[in-house]
């Protein structure tokens, strides 16, 4: 398959795994352990069935709508990926130039090989990057906001992560377990045959954590497995420290539950990003979509109104219109850049966005919904087996009841 043929997100995944050695690909597509919670990501958003809406009537049509108040020109954002650079020289440029084309925003990650002022000078809106940030001692933390804060950047993120180990078997088998990599015989061979990406990162830039710094210089490979051990994996007082030293937006992602919903809302969050982060961390949590509707429902029934974004398992269009359904003020995705970029660099990444508005917009028209607001728990469809469970959640209603109005 060429770059042209390429009409959905599975093409990309495609695509990147034939242009990237196995090693790179596993990194980025895989999940720790089974990778349970990675495939039910995607598998539970398949299982939400919708209902159609015939000869609507679409009076003043539109996909756009506002997260943290900066206008989007449809519900999906970038979640934040680290050593992007891995999968195309440009990395985190090329997808936030995509995202500055099509309207949307760019969550650049704490451990980018592209620093932060390269991000926004690459979107040209500093609106539209949400810089995460990580705790490390307090003078690199303050250092860091300082430089957010003077590119003009309004919105701080931090990963709430579960604080296990990452055993990701795929990256064990490959020789991800050091850094730089140590692949065994048929791992060389594999580079040997992706002479295209070994000449791109060659001559490309070092892969680095290019936000921090050893010795005045970015973080390199092999000093990259000790930093990860060594930040500061936040808990819930350091967050709030977060939160009283920064006057922006303060983001909180990772978020699984609704009593961690409520801690991040009680401390004072602007928004939350509903994420399982891929399963790349935690194998056996459920899916982020089937675990939204909870959340939804305990942040709203505070009386809380901040945005809540889901990612994990975004593949189609028409799951940005599922994760609205069912609460969402929009969705994110993260692989799915990846494979865009390993598959053609900027260009791929502006496919990527088009195939998902092309998708959602689609899918908006069949379910009746003119503007993103109309996108609410209506157009679930209540039953058969299995999705009754989702329009319950929801609605609040159970199955034999949400028949009986939707047949009315
Ligand atoms: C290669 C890679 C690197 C990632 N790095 C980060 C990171 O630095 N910070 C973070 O919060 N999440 C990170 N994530 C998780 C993503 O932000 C996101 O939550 C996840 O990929 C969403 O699922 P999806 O890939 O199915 O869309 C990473 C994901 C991938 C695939």
């Amino acid at each position: 398959m060429n770059l042209r043929l390429a009409i959905n997100v599975e093409d990309f995944r495609r695509l990147a795994r034939r242009r990237l050695p196995k090693l790179v690909f596993d990194f980025m597509d895989g999940g720790v352990l089974d990778e349970c919670t990675r495939d039910a990501n995607e598998r539970d958003f398949r299982r939400i069935e919708l209902r159609p809406k015939a000869c609507a009537t679409l009076t003043d049509f539109n996909t756009g709508t506002s997260v943290l108040g900066t206008p989007v020109s449809f519900p999906l954002l970038v979640s934040p990926m680290g050593t992007l650079t891995m999968f195309h020289p440009e990395g985190d440029a090329a997808i936030a130039r995509a995202a500055r084309k099509t309207g949307s925003i760019f969550m650049h990650s704490f451990v980018s090989g592209v620093t932060i002022e390269d991000t926004v000078k690459a979107i040209g809106d500093a609106d539209r990057v949400w810089a995460q940030t990580t705790l490390r001692t307090p003078e690199e933390n303050e250092a860091y906001r300082r430089r957010v804060a003077n590119l003009g950047i309004r919105t701080l993120m931090i990963a709430a992560e579960t604080v296990g180990s990452d055993k990701r078997e795929r990256d064990l088998h490959n020789g991800l377990a050091t850094m730089p990599p140590r692949p065994p015989l048929k791992g060389l061979v594999d580079f040997a045959l992706h002479p295209g990406w070994v000449y791109r990162w060659l001559t490309g830039p070092n892969t680095t954590f290019a936000d921090h710094r050893i010795d005045g210089n970015p973080i390199r490979m092999s000093q990259m497995y000790s930093f990860m051990g060594e930040y500061g994996r936040p808990n819930w007082s350091a967050l709030q420290r977060l939160r009283d030293s920064w006057d922006g937006n303060l983001v909180v992602k990772g978020i699984g539950t609704p009593e961690d919903a409520l801690l991040a809302v009680d401390l004072g969050a602007d928004a939350l990003v509903v994420s399982n982060l891929g399963g790349r961390h935690f194998d056996g949590q459920p899916s982020t979509i089937s675990v939204l509707p909870d959340i939804v429902k305990a942040v709203r029934g505070i009386g809380s109104s901040i945005d809540i974004v889901v990612d994990g398992g975004v593949r189609r269009g028409s799951d940005i219109v599922r994760a609205l359904a069912l609460g969402a003020t929009a969705a994110a995705a993260g692989r799915p850049f990846g494979y865009a970029i390993a598959a053609a660099g900027q260009e791929g990444a502006e496919k990527v966005f088009g195939i998902y508005r092309e998708e959602f917009t689609a899918t908006m028209k069949s379910v009746g919904a003119s503007t993103v607001r109309e996108i609410n728990s209506s157009v679930l469809h209540p039953g058969p087996l299995g999705t009754s469970g989702w329009h319950q959640a929801a609605t609040g209603m159970g199955h034999a009841e949400a028949s009986v109005v939707a047949s009315h």
